[in-house]
């Protein structure tokens, strides 16, 4: 009997939530997260018309052994490995490959490109965590190839930054720097569709559906030129981004102000610490927070 015949690969749903917590906490030693946190990179599955989510759980004598999310954009022909796992006396009987074997059949034919882990607007982490040893000697052995890194910064939250000098001479250059609000949604239109895309569009969406809005704007002429935002996902990990100054507008210190207004925003909220994740201008969060690199993350992609 073949080790395939030991285990079924099932839907898993959010009724399953407790034990795919189970094995995702254990095997997750480098991270610390909540069931809840869990369930929105699982199961909140965001913008359902342009992405496909789904989990699946490998399954032996009624119990979860381990468990894989795949993530698809048909219209860019590209899908991703999120989480996966495997409870350790399961492991290296084949059943990540088996969980990513599904998965895959279960995406169109024409997919150009898997990537692990770095789902636009719903991720866990960038790219995996080099310490998950394990973890990326199996991306490596299904096919995937390294291509970059890239890192999480953390600021410490120990002060408020004052921000109300530089607002007064943004201000004396006709720079309003405010929060945003739910009426905000065509200028917010304008500013992502010439400057940032879609999907940055959205994850400013996430972060305006927040008490207070977590959205902080520069606005000139009534238009926006700059914006920052935080808490769209990953809540409880004082999760900062994504931020922009348009192009003519960069080099007067917007990006600094409102920097500092989501980081007080974080501190009022009770975070110590925020992440600043998938960076970017290491240099810039540097100057203006103190911010320092914590984490590095080691991105995979799978070409067919
Ligand atoms: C990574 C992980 C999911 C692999 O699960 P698995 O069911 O053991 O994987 P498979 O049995 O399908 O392994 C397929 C191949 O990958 C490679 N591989 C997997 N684990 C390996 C390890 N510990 N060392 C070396 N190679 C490994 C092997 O080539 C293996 O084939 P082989 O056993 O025939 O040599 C599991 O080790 C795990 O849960 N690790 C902790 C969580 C993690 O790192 N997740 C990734 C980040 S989210």
């Amino acid at each position: 009997m073949s080790f395939m015949s030991t285990f079924v690969i099932e839907p898993a749903t959010p009724s399953h939530l407790d034990d795919l917590y189970a094995i995702a906490a254990a095997a997750g030693v480098h991270d610390h997260f909540s069931p809840a946190l869990l369930h929105e990179k699982l199961f909140a599955a965001p913008r359902p018309d342009q992405f496909g989510w789904r989990v699946l759980a490998a399954v032996a004598n009624g119990t979860i052994v381990g468990f894989a999310q795949g993530v698809v954009r048909p219209a860019a022909r590209k899908a991703w490995l999120g989480l996966f796992a495997v409870t350790p006396t399961w492991r290296r009987r084949g059943v990540a490959s088996a969980l990513l074997a599904a998965l895959r059949d279960s995406w169109p034919r024409d997919i150009g490109e898997i990537e692990a882990l770095a789902i636009p607007g719903n991720y866990f982490t960038p790219g995996i965590d080099p310490r998950y040893t394990a973890g990326l000697c199996f991306l490596e052995r299904t096919g995937f190839e390294r291509f970059r890194d890239c890192v999480n910064l953390r600021a410490e939250l120990k002060a408020d930054f004052d921000t109300s000098a530089e607002q007064e001479r943004l201000a004396a250059a006709g720079i309003e720097i405010r929060r945003a609000r739910m009426d905000d949604d065509a200028l917010l239109d304008a500013f992502f569709e010439e400057h940032f895309g879609a999907d940055w569009r959205f994850e400013a969406a996430l972060a305006l559906a927040n008490e207070p809005p977590a959205l902080h704007l520069a606005l000139r002429d009534g238009r926006i030129i700059a914006f920052s935002a935080h808490s769209g996902q990953n809540r409880e990990w004082g999760f900062f981004g994504p931020m922009g100054t348009s192009p003519a507008a960069r080099g007067h210190g917007l990006g600094r102000v409102l920097l500092w207004r989501c980081l007080n925003d974080l501190r009022a909220a009770g975070h110590r610490s925020a992440v600043i994740p998938w960076v970017g201008p290491i240099a810039f969060y540097h100057q203006w927070a103190g911010c320092v690199v914590e984490r590095v993350f080691w991105r995979y992609r799978l070409a067919p």
